[in-house]
């Protein structure tokens, strides 16, 4: 392991009230959380302003966006660009989790694109990957992964890539509370990681944080994070409810 981060994906859960109640709970831990850990909350995007003049001082926890345009400005109704969210003092942005593939049709260039787009704001892309359900059955699995690491990140510049955090999410693992086994975590973190040192270097590769993510909870944080090429968790449905984020977050050992 060579990096330590949890990051809270809120995704579109939480009306304004409950989610202010939970950036609450949270900062009325802030002592109890390991300060060795890279703390990220991705809160829906309405409330990221309001979030970002909250925690302005304070450097222990910061604000990721959960999607992004990849353009700076103009006439595109209702989409967020890069630039605007950097003007809030976002630090991570989500790109390509599972559920905007599926829901939202984004294949590999346009999340090239948004990720090109964070990185010249200065804002990490967190790169979500995963395999389907039959996708793991049918043993192509290694392959289906790679390619989506290789078609939207391996023409980055190593000074770009290794910047970047890739978050491995099994899909059939997200919100189920059918967690991958820290072996099927750690055989494919291992994989990505020795891709992009063949791509690149060993020094890009160890630099490149990678994330675990799907059903990622309390209990069996502590076992994952253990794993070598495991630097931390993307968590959802176990980031909304403060104890359970703080557990996680201090689960390194
Ligand atoms: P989950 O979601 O922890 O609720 O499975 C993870 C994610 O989708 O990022």
């Amino acid at each position: 392991m060579t990096r330590k981060i949890v990051a809270g994906n809120w995704k579109m859960n939480l009306d304004y009230s409950e989610a202010k109640v939970l950036l609450k709970e949270l900062m009325a831990k802030k002592d109890e959380f390991n300060a060795e850990v890279e703390l990220i909350i991705c809160p829906p995007a309405p409330y990221l302003s309001a979030f970002a003049e909250v925690l302005k001082d304070q450097e222990w926890i910061k604000l990721g966006s959960q999607n992004n345009f990849f353009l700076e400005n103009g006439a595109y109704t209702g989409e967020i660009s890069p630039t605007q969210l950097k003007s809030l003092g976002v630090k991570y942005g989500i790109v390509g989790h599972s559920e905007r593939r599926n829901n939202f049709n984004e294949d590999y260039s346009m999340l090239s694109k948004k990720v090109r787009a964070l990185l010249k704001v200065g804002i990490i892309p967190i790169f979500c990957c995963g395999e389907q359900l039959q996708v793991r059955n049918s043993n192509v699995y290694k392959e289906f992964i790679m390619k989506q690491i290789n078609d939207s990140l391996f023409k980055l510049k190593p000074e770009e890539i290794e910047k970047i955090i890739i978050a491995y999410e099994p899909i059939w693992a997200i919100g189920t509370g059918k967690t991958a086994t820290s072996e099927q975590a750690q055989e494919i973190h291992h994989l990505i990681r020795t891709r992009i040192a063949s791509q690149y270097d060993e020094k890009v590769a160890g630099n490149v944080g990678i994330l675990y993510g799907g059903s990622c909870n309390a209990e069996n944080a502590q076992e994952l994070f253990r794993q070598q090429d495991i630097d931390g968790g993307l968590i959802g449905g176990a980031s909304i409810d403060a104890e359970s984020f703080l557990t996680i977050a201090n689960a390194f050992e």
